[in-house]
């Protein structure tokens, strides 16, 4: 993996030791260029005329094929949204939608999901739904727990494959194994893995996945992508009902699959077309095309990159960064492998340490922006449900150096 030449898709990290793609990615050429290609499209080749909303969303075919490459998912099983969000949202609204929520039921989660899952699964308490919160051991989430928590009555299991804070990051074929054996469905935050460690929904049967583009997969802003398997993809009807996405048949392609030109545009019958069997139909109408010219550049580069390769950089990085931590007396308490009663696969390199000290961990914190000539961006202080530090989350741009540095800089600063 060629890092100077990754590197010159970043023009600010020279300037800084930029150590926080688990917040966002830096700012990225292939975004921009896409992004500017875009609108020179726009500009400078649009007919301006009604034919516009065809290219509007040309990309998102191709958006979906990089993406379901990247995740190990069929390009018909990726609806694209927003962000993480927007899908929790499409999940929960589209199970209650096919077979309504009940008092009785329960939705499993743990302590260690980023706000968006609680929050969005909170609305559910207006239908007497349990929300079952399953406390971390140590920052791992035990199989027993898990086990124990999921039964008969549990409607969905909500993970993040790699916690936020902790790092901490499942092996999702044993959370699957577990809700299906109970008759329930899996649906993974994967925001905080892919792009950095390789992601397989097929290989770990997830029935749901959701993810967002600006973190590890250093894409834009507003894009994600919501995964449907494939057998619901045709079994659950979509609770948001979008007229763009309907099944116009075979055989009609381009402008042609648009209703907009139909000579009876405006009537009903227009659109009264069945769904698609493809995930297509929980999208929620239109997607932002930018957005997506960026992200689907940005996905083919991953994608050319090698998600194996990248991964391997990575855990490299989070090993690199782990040893050096602990070399100047830091603790990390990122779980590095698989540990024998606990739900967690190989990390990969969001990291998270203590110096040993709350207070300290928060001086060091601050001060690491002030370091002289180049200034350590990225670090943040993390604590959820009590188990915390400092979280670092270095990517396939950062190099060895400047994780020399960061670490001097701190053993400094510790002193
Ligand atoms: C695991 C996880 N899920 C979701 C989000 C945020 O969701 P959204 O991008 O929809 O705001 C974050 C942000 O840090 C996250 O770490």
């Amino acid at each position: 993996m060629n890092v100077d030449k990754i590197r010159e898709n970043f023009p600010h990290i020279d300037d800084m030791i930029y150590l926080g793609a688990a917040g966002s990615a830096p700012f990225n050429l292939v975004n921009y260029n896409a992004v500017m290609e875009c609108w020179n499209r726009r500009r400078y080749g649009s007919t301006l005329g009604g034919t516009d909303h065809a290219w509007f969303s040309e990309k998102d075919p191709l958006a979906r094929e990089e993406g379901a490459k990247l995740v190990g998912a069929s390009p018909d099983e990726l609806c694209i949204t927003s962000r993480v969000v927007q899908g929790i949202n499409i999940i929960k609204d589209t199970l209650g939608y096919n077979e309504p929520w009940n008092k009785g039921d329960n939705v499993v989660m743990t302590d260690q999901a980023y706000p968006s899952t609680g929050h969005t699964l909170l609305s559910l308490n207006r239908h007497g739904v349990e929300l079952r919160v399953i406390k971390h051991r140590d920052g791992r989430i035990m199989r027993e727990d898990m086990e124990n928590a999921v039964d008969e009555n549990t409607r969905l299991v909500v993970i993040n494959r790699t916690s936020v804070g902790s790092g901490f990051t499942y092996d999702v074929k044993q959370v699957c194994e577990i809700a299906h054996e109970r008759g329930t469905y899996v649906l993974d935050d994967a925001v905080q893995t892919i792009g950095s460690k390789v992601v397989d929904l097929h290989d770990d049967d997830v029935d749901f996945m959701v993810t967002g583009s600006y973190k590890w997969q250093c894409g834009p802003p507003e894009a994600g992508f919501l995964y449907v398997k494939q057998s619901l993809c045709e079994e659950l009807l979509p609770s948001f009902w979008s007229y763009i996405n309907v099944d116009k048949g075979p055989g009609i392609t381009g402008f042609d699959k648009f209703p907009f030109g139909a000579a009876d545009h405006d009537s009903v019958k227009t659109y009264d077309y069945p769904f698609p069997k493809t995930a297509q139909r929980f999208e929620q109408g239109t997607t932002a095309t930018d957005e997506i010219w960026a992200w689907h550049a940005v996905l083919k580069w991953l994608n050319g990159l090698g998600k194996e390769n990248i991964e391997r950089r990575n855990m490299r990085l989070g090993l690199y960064l782990s040893e050096e931590l602990e070399e100047i007396g830091c603790k990390v308490k990122t779980p590095a492998d698989p540990e024998p009663d606990a739900l967690n696969t190989h990390r990969h390199a969001l990291t998270m340490y203590t110096t040993g000290s709350d207070e300290l961990d928060r001086k060091t914190t601050a001060q690491l922006r002030g370091r002289p000539i180049k200034q350590v961006r990225g670090p943040t202080m993390k604590y959820q449900a009590g188990y915390g530090g400092v979280r670092v989350s270095p990517h396939f741009y950062n190099t060895e150096e400047e994780i020399d540095l960061f670490v001097a800089y701190l053993k400094k600063l510790m002193s």
